[in-house]
This record gives C-alpha cells, structure tokens and sequence, in this order.
C-alpha cells in the first residue's frame, strides 16, 4: 500500500479539474485495501474511491481518503456450455479490457467499446451503449467491505442494477446484510470493488438495433457483422461524436436521459412533435437529453470556462486547460442553468449522471 500526501488530482479526473486530495493511497491488490482499513492513521476515515475519475465533478480539494484502485488483471475464470466467465481487476483501463476479450474470441463487450473508465466503475453507474447495459453481460463482482475488511461476491441482481445505477451509487444504511440488501440500502462509500466477472454468450448474436449502428452497417454493406466490425464501428461512432477526454476534459454524459409516463409523453409530443423519444419495455417513454438540451438552445455555449460539447449537448466540457481549467463550481453552475431551462421549457427535471465530490 502506497500512500502519498497533497497528490494534485489533475490528471486523474477526465473533466481535467485543478484540485487535491489531502491523502491518495494506492491500492494493487486486495491485501493493499485490507492494510489500509487496518492502517492506525486511516481506519475508520471516510474513503472515496477512485477508478478513472471518468465520472466525477471535483468541486473542491478532497477530504476524504482517496482510495486510487489499480488492481489490474484479465483472464478466462471460467466456462459453461453457454458462456465464457472472464474476470478483470478493477483497475484494468474498461476499453482496453473490452478490446483484450475481443482479441481473445470471448465477444459481447462490443457495444460499450471505448467508454472512459476502469473495470471497478463499469457496474458502479452500470454502464452501457448502443443497446447493451453493464448488467447484460455481468456474471458478479468481488469487493471488500471497507469497515470490516471482509470481502464478498455480490450477483446481478444483488448489485440491484438500474438505469445508471446500482447499489454501490446510493447511501449506506446500518442495517443489512449484503445478500438482501432491498432498494436504498447502498454501499456509496462502504465498500470497495476490486474484480469483476462478465458472462460472455458462446451464441453470439449481434446488438444492432440502435440507429447509429444500422446506418454503419447500411454504409458498410456488411450484413452478418463480427465482434470485431461492431467494436470497430462503435469506436468510430463515439470518436465522431463524443470528445476525447484527452484533448477536451469531459465527464462523458453528463445527465440521465429521463423517462416520463406516456401520459406526460402525450402531452409533450403535442408540444413539440420533434422530440426524441424511445418507448420502454414497462411501457414508459425514454427522452434523449441531449436532444432537450439541445432544443433550449445550449449546443456550444459556456459559463466561464464550462462548456456544452458542440457536436453532442448532453456533455459538458471543459473550456480550459492547465492551471487554468474549469472548476467544478463552474461545471455544477452550468449544470443548473441547464436544469432549469429545461424544466421551465418542457417541465422535466435532468439529474446529473457523475458523482459530484
Ligand atoms: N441529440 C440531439 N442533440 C444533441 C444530442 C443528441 O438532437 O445535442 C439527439 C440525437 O440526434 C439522438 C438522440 O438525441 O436522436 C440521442 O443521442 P445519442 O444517440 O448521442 O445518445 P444519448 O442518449 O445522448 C446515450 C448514453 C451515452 C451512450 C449513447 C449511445 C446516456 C445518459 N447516455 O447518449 O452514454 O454513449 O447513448 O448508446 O444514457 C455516458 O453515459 O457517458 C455516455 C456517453
């Protein structure tokens, strides 16, 4: 376990934002995270985990333990007559892990090709993309409660994945044992996840159903696509209209897309015919926020050094660069004046996607 003081978190978080953390520790294994909980000087201090701060807004120095998880690892855990178990460390680079399962003839990660961000965080805001979800191709997860140092294996539907969302997103409560844990009951900052398994189907059947990629393979012409033309198409899809954290910090979406009754959706249909809109399986209507965002106007406007992407409203960006780069102030003032025009136009709230520190 390595622990280091004042450690500048520039380069840690995609937004870019200048900000500190009062302590960073390092872990590489398990036993890295067991030292710390057992360590005299941070036992018992709060701890925010850190994957690759592809999804937080830095609002000022960080208090909290910085728990930087660098676990790394990828191998075939297992096999049934129907799937291939792979397992990664949660610190492995979430492309690069697609990219190695892909390679290794194991597909089903495809679609969610290029999201920034470790393994550790994939099931933490369950990520997804062009029709495929996280918990689609989840088999379970390994973590380490951060008060006991116990570890344990959480299933899909113990993970309680939703929309952006899981267990380990929401407030713990001090009853309940892991297994059980019902809705609201949350491990945010109690427990630490250091491996996951994907289920990885040996009948692979293509995900196309999402217009981006059918208009791929309508170019393309290519009509049983591979893994590998699907991966190859999403990376085109997402370098054509997402910005590369690299050279423009960004924190990828930046709201939810809401969903509304089909009542409500009625009724803004009346008002405004053009709106994007996806029917769910319950029966409720999806609305693409970057088409509401877009449609208030903010496409490639900023407040100070916060921006909106121009080629895709729903991210914010970071306008500056260096020492002088956004703040998460800025970003967060941003954010609500979005909100509300939003709401005054079409009467729907947006709620942010990335975790504000
Ligand atoms: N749209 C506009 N104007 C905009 C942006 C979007 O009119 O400025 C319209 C598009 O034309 C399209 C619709 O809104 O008809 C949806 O846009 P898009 O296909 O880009 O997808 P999205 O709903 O905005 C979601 C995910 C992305 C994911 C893509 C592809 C959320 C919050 N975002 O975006 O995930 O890559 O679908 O599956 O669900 C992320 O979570 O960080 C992320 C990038």
């Amino acid at each position: 376990m390595l622990v280091e003081n004042n450690v500048p978190l520039q380069q840690y978080n995609t937004f870019g934002i200048v900000a500190k953390a009062h302590t960073l520790v390092r872990a590489h294994s398990v036993d890295d995270v067991r030292a710390l909980i057992a360590s005299p000087d941070l036992a018992g201090q709060p701890v925010f985990v850190l994957g690759g701060g592809s999804n937080i807004v830095i609002t000022g120095d960080v208090k909290p333990v910085v728990l930087k998880m660098e676990i790394k690892g990828l191998r075939l855990a297992g096999e049934t007559d129907r799937a291939w178990i792979v397992e990664a460390g949660a610190g492995e680079v979430w492309h690069e892990a697609v990219a190695w399962t892909i390679a290794q003839g194991y597909p089903g990660l495809e679609n969610m090709a290029l999201i920034p961000g470790t393994v550790g965080a994939a099931p933490v805001q369950n990520i997804g993309a062009y029709g495929v979800e996280l918990q689609d191709r989840f088999d379970s997860l390994d973590a380490v409660d951060l008060a006991t140092g116990k570890t344990f294996t959480l299933n899909a539907a113990q993970c309680a994945f939703s929309y952006r969302d899981s267990i380990f997103k929401h407030a713990p409560s001090a009853a309940g044992e892991y297994s059980d844990l019902p809705r609201g009951m949350g491990l945010a900052g109690r427990a630490v996840i250091t491996h996951v398994r994907f289920r990885l189907p040996k009948q692979w059947k293509p995900d196309l159903g999402y217009a981006d990629l059918e208009r791929k393979m309508a170019e393309s012409g290519i009509t049983e696509p591979t893994p590998r033309q699907i991966f190859d198409w999403v990376c085109e899809i997402r370098r054509a209209k997402l910005p590369d954290p690299v050279v423009i910090g960004n924190a990828g979406s930046f709201f939810k897309n809401p969903t509304v009754t089909e009542y409500q959706c009625t009724d803004i249909i009346a008002r405004e015919p053009k709106i994007v809109h996806y029917p769910m399986p319950d029966g409720s209507i999806k609305l693409a926020a970057g088409w509401l965002i877009d449609a208030c106007g903010w496409k490639g406007k900023s407040i100070g050094k916060a921006g909106v992407y121009e080629k895709q409203a729903l991210v914010l960006v970071n306008r500056g660069n260096g020492e002088d780069s956004v703040t998460g102030g800025e970003v967060m003032t941003l954010a609500k004046a979005i909100q509300t025009s939003v709401y005054e136009r079409f009467g729907i709230r947006l709620e942010p996607e990335p975790v504000v520190v």
